[in-house]
């Protein structure tokens, strides 16, 4: 298949190439390094053995997503650019309407232009909002609680609009839960540009010595331990679910959600004990007051996307850890490191 990719020098945009690549698919990647590194691209040819067209556009330029997409010709596309910082989003609200909702849409012209009918977008567990009840399945109401889940919320509904509008049309809806880990090979992890929003580059980056402690926010919840629950998935596994997404894109019409995850919950202290495990360090931690917005516990109910897709996750905790001190251990600063 030809795939082009957008915000394909991200983290789970470039886990999900190394897998395209390696199976045999042609890719053509977008991205304007907003939030990522060009290394990031020797990376992927380097294991792989294989080479991706690439180009630095924004894909709010209709005009030069225009001449991408028709130059390449894509079967399908993989939407992956977009904003994803929660507390940025409330600050910044218009910014994260025009990337993440006016991106979309300047997206899916540029595929209307050259005729491109099936997409794969990234979507989020966020879109649902405070449980009514766990595990989440994909029926569940859907009432984000932040600007970013909106942006996300309203993504689905546009392409859910263009896909009745377009004969033909396929989209695939990917609600990711908490992607963490990295290539086994160590050499693409997940790099954040500052402090670290999420729980596993906070924690890869205190045992590596970058920060002293982590803050664990909240340990009054009703979970076994107290601390937030969530459900891991590995990014590997979550690249591979792309890929069964495009096969589904190319059999079927109309537009469906899938959960991406394990079904399997793990509490903040669990993947601390995990992490220092895996990696042979202590891992100093504080507790601090709950951070606002956040919910106990999301967990995924993945079972439509293992009949569906025909997909499963099959990496466990210690893989997650594993390969995340792999890549943390021997890029200490990320792709700053070249
Ligand atoms: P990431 O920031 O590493 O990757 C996003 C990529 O998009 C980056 O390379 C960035 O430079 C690029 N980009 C941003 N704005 C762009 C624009 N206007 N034009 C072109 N490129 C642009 O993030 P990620 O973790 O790989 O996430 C990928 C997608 O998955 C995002 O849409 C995100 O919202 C979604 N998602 C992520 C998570 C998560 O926890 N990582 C969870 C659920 C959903
Ligand atoms: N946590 C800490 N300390 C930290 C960071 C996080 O204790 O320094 C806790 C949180 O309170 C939460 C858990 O670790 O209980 C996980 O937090 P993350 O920030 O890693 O992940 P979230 O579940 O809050 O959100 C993530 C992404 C969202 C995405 C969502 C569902 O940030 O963009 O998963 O996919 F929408």
């Amino acid at each position: 298949m030809r795939v082009l990719v957008t915000g394909g020098a991200g983290y789970i945009g470039s886990h999900t190439i190394v897998e395209l690549l390696r199976q045999g698919h042609d890719v053509c990647a977008v991205d304007n390094f907003d939030n990522s590194s060009p290394v990031v691209l020797d990376r992927i040819q380097e294991l792989t053995n294989r080479t991706l067209t690439f180009h630095q556009t924004d894909i709010r330029d209709t005009a030069a997503m225009t001449d991408i997409v028709a130059g390449f010709a894509p079967d399908a596309v993989i939407h992956f650019a977009g904003l994803k910082a929660v507390g940025e989003s409330e600050a910044e609200p218009l910014r994260y309407y025009d990337v993440n909702n006016g991106g979309t849409v300047s997206l899916l012209t540029a595929m209307d232009a050259a005729g491109c009918k099936r997409v794969v977008f990234s979507s989020s567990a966020t879109v649902y909002g405070e449980p009514v009840y766990l595990p989440f399945d994909e029926n569940h109401p859907c009432q984000p609680s932040n600007v970013y889940g909106r942006t996300k919320y309203f993504a689905e509904e546009i392409l859910r609009n263009w896909q009745s509008a377009t004969d033909g049309a396929c989209a695939v809806l990917l609600r990711y839960f908490n992607p963490v880990g990295a290539h086994p090979s160590g050499r693409i992890g997940e790099d954040p540009r500052d402090v670290p929003n999420n729980l596993m580059p906070f924690v890869a980056q205190v045992a590596v010595g970058r920060r002293a402690a982590l803050s664990v926010f909240g340990n009054d919840y009703g979970t076994h331990d107290g601390t937030g629950v969530r459900d891991y998935i590995h990014v590997v596994d979550l690249a591979l679910a792309h890929i069964a997404a495009l096969d589904f894109a190319a059999r079927n019409e109309g537009t469906e959600a899938f959960n991406i995850g394990t079904g399997q919950g793990y509490s903040v202290l669990d993947m601390v004990s995990a992490f220092s495990r895996a990696s042979g360090r202590d891992i100093p931690y504080k507790i601090e007051s709950r951070r606002p917005g956040d919910i106990a516990t999301s967990l995924a109910d993945p079972s439509r996307a293992n009949a569906q897709l025909g997909w499963r996750a099959t990496h466990d905790l210690d893989d997650m850890c594993a390969s995340t001190w792999n890549w943390q251990s021997t890029n200490p600063n990320g792709y700053g490191d070249g």
